[in-house]
């Protein structure tokens, strides 16, 4: 595995990674090599096929990620600015693309760029402790890694307007409230919830879960009647595997599948 200085990357179990920003002195803010060993993280995930589920969290007990990182950002030229932005989209869009399950654990502030790293992910899990927010408008910027398109996407126009217009910052339930985040949990929790729900997804079918995953991705990007054509695809598709015929026969049989990716 990789020598990281700005991540870690662990797998508690075959079927699950962890990666974690672990800069807590820098409230584990976003510099271009954390990117870049985000980057080369995701691509190992990506690359492994027995890797089911992607859990993604920070270090320390503050901060899911506080942002950009401010400091490395203070003397960019707008050009340098720009190859940062566009950086860090195509890191939030390598999660994003992630063919399996990607879940962000926010255990505490996830605000600019950390904000938009927990919506790369397929769903947040917020700790009580969590604060999301857009504040880049306080540093005289708009977000500039998706921020404004994903946030707009997920909790829609007026909401997502006012919270990057005004750089408000709220808690877990209002998170939750709003559709940003789809449950909160006790901070000492928070790992352990994720674990507990990536274990009962690297248990189902992973060709089913892929699909899944990208039947209600790509769907989104188009209209209603191109996105069940793609669905009827896909589900033809998932038809053709060895584990489709267990998961029907099993229930049949009122036993468990035993899925094995085939
Ligand atoms: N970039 C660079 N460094 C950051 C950072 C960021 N986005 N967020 C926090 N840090 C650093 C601080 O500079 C500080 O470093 P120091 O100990 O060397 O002085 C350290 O992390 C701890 O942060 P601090 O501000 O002292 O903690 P706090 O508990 O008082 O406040 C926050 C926490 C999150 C409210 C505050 O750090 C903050 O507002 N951060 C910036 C949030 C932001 O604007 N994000 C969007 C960036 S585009």
């Amino acid at each position: 595995m990789a020598d990281y200085q700005n991540i870690l990357l662990q797998r508690p179990e075959r079927a699950i990674a962890i990666l974690t920003v672990n800069r807590p002195n820098a409230l584990n803010a976003l510099n271009a090599a954390t990117l870049d060993e985000i980057a080369d993280a995701v691509a190992a995930v990506a690359a492994d096929v027995n890797t089911r589920v992607l859990l993604l969290t920070g270090a320390g007990e503050k901060a899911f990620v506080a942002g950009a990182d401010i400091s490395a950002m203070r003397d960019m030229s707008a050009l340098e600015a720009h190859a940062f932005s566009a950086r860090g989209q195509q890191v939030m869009h390598a999660i994003e693309a992630l063919t399996i399950p990607a879940i962000a654990l926010v255990n505490g502030y996830a605000l600019g760029g950390g904000c938009e790293l927990a919506m790369s992910c397929d769903w947040i899990i917020a700790s009580d402790r969590a604060l999301f927010g857009q504040p880049e408008v306080n540093l005289g910027i708009p977000p500039g890694f998706g921020g404004t398109q994903r946030l707009a996407r997920i909790v829609g126009r007026a909401l997502a307007l006012e919270l990057v217009i005004t750089g408000r910052q709220i808690k877990a339930d209002e998170a939750l409230r709003i559709g940003l985040v789809n449950s909160v949990t006790p901070g000492a929790e928070l790992m352990d919830k994720g674990l507990e729900i990536a274990r009962q997804i690297a248990a189902k079918a992973p060709l089913a879960v892929r699909v899944c995953k990208q039947a209600v991705q790509r769907g989104l990007d188009v209209d209603l009647a191109n996105g069940c054509v793609l669905e009827s695809s896909l589900f033809a598709f998932a038809f053709g595997s060895d584990d489709r015929r267990e998961g029907m026969t099993a229930f049949l049989e009122k036993r468990p599948a035993i899925f094995r990716g085939q």
